[in-house]
């Protein structure tokens, strides 16, 4: 039998020819790997003369090796160039399906925002920052005494009156109804070293929810302890504050009043920037705008809180970062603080 005629070779021809002819059908991945396990993988004809050459006569067995090599290299890059072809063709597909309308209009990116009681607190504490006082942190959950009797408030003080208090069901602790215990804080923290500190935070009153006062709202406290620290820091200090905060041109006033902790005491005004002075509704007609309560700390308090009262003075204020915003914006309602309705807060 001569080489030409042995029937392996024909049938090596025929493998091929099959193999490409169905390659043709696959025009998807799926095809593509369906195809390369059929006609080239373990078990495929090409393969199977590969195992089986030890069927051919000794002599063929050179010229059959050969042969069944080219089928598969033939068969391996007609599998490239068609798999690069169905890779085309999908991504092709692809593009056309997700086409990508770069005329139309984007959609703008909305902002967050600070609330604007974040606001109003950032702008008081640069406002004293750049006076060199420091933010002091104290608690929310106070202790009777520091809330109360170390600020020269008595257990059964009729002042006591003046916060409705939220009491724990722990004995002696109460949410603070006001900044001012944490003056005691910081003076135990640093006597007798002088100290100038603004404390802001939350507070909470057992009050009916209105247009006017909230249970749960901020305070910013002011302290300065030091020898020889007059009512005229007090005012200095606090008519500083109220321009660069309000506008250098803008007028302050202190008035009598009284709180324990602080002797002589004051509240100040400004004057209201509704109206400029000439009364309106917003400052119901009087022309000034309350804006905090002050005075000079009370011996008793500065002795609470290390201090040799024979040596050292102090002031202290205390204001509503809310009260203040809602003069500002003449927000009409302090309820809107805390309702996250964004048609509010949007306007800030
Ligand atoms: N703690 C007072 C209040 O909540 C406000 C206050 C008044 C604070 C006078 C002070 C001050 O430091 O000197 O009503």
């Amino acid at each position: 039998m001569s080489e030409e005629q042995h029937p392996i070779l024909n049938q090596l021809e025929q493998i091929q020819q099959d193999a490409l002819a169905v390659l043709e059908t696959a025009v998807d991945e799926a095809g593509i790997t369906a195809w390369r396990s059929a006609h080239l993988g373990r078990t495929s004809s090409v393969m199977t003369v590969f195992s089986q050459m030890g069927q051919f006569p000794k002599e063929l067995r050179p010229l059959v090796g050969q042969r069944a090599n080219q089928v598969k290299l033939a068969l391996e890059a007609a599998l490239a160039e068609q798999a690069e072809r169905v890779r085309q063709a999908e991504l092709a597909q692809k593009l056309a399906a997700e086409t990508l309308d770069v005329t139309l209009p984007g959609r703008p990116q909305t902002l967050g925002r600070l609330h604007p009681i974040t606001q109003t607190l950032r702008e008081i504490y640069r406002v004293m920052g750049e006076m060199g006082f420091q933010v002091y942190r104290a608690r929310d959950v106070e202790t009777d005494d520091y809330n109360f009797t170390l600020l020269n408030i008595p257990p059964h003080h009729p002042a006591r009156d003046m916060w409705d208090t939220y009491y724990m069901t722990t004995p002696g602790m109460v949410l603070r109804t006001h900044t001012s215990p944490g003056q005691i804080r910081a003076m135990r923290e640093y006597a007798p070293d002088p100290i100038r500190v603004i404390l802001p935070g939350m507070c909470y009153r057992y009050e009916q929810v209105s247009a006017r006062s909230e249970i749960q709202f901020n305070q910013v406290e002011l302290l300065a302890v030091g020898k020889g620290i007059t009512f005229g820091d007090l005012k200095g200090t606090l008519t500083d504050f109220a321009r660069r905060m309000f506008g250098q041109n803008v007028r302050t006033r202190l008035r009598p009043s009284y709180f324990p902790f602080t002797e002589p005491s004051a509240e100040m005004d400004v004057e209201c920037f509704v109206c400029g002075g000439k009364g309106c509704q917003v400052c119901k007609s009087s022309g000034w705008l309350e804006i905090l309560g002050c005075g000079m700390v009370h011996p008793k308090v500065l002795e609470n809180g290390g201090y040799d009262p024979r040596e050292f003075t102090g002031f202290a204020a205390g204001m509503g970062p809310e009260r203040i915003t809602m003069l500002r914006h003449r927000i009409d309602d302090i309820r809107y603080f805390w309702s996250d309705d964004v048609r509010f807060l949007e306007q800030f």
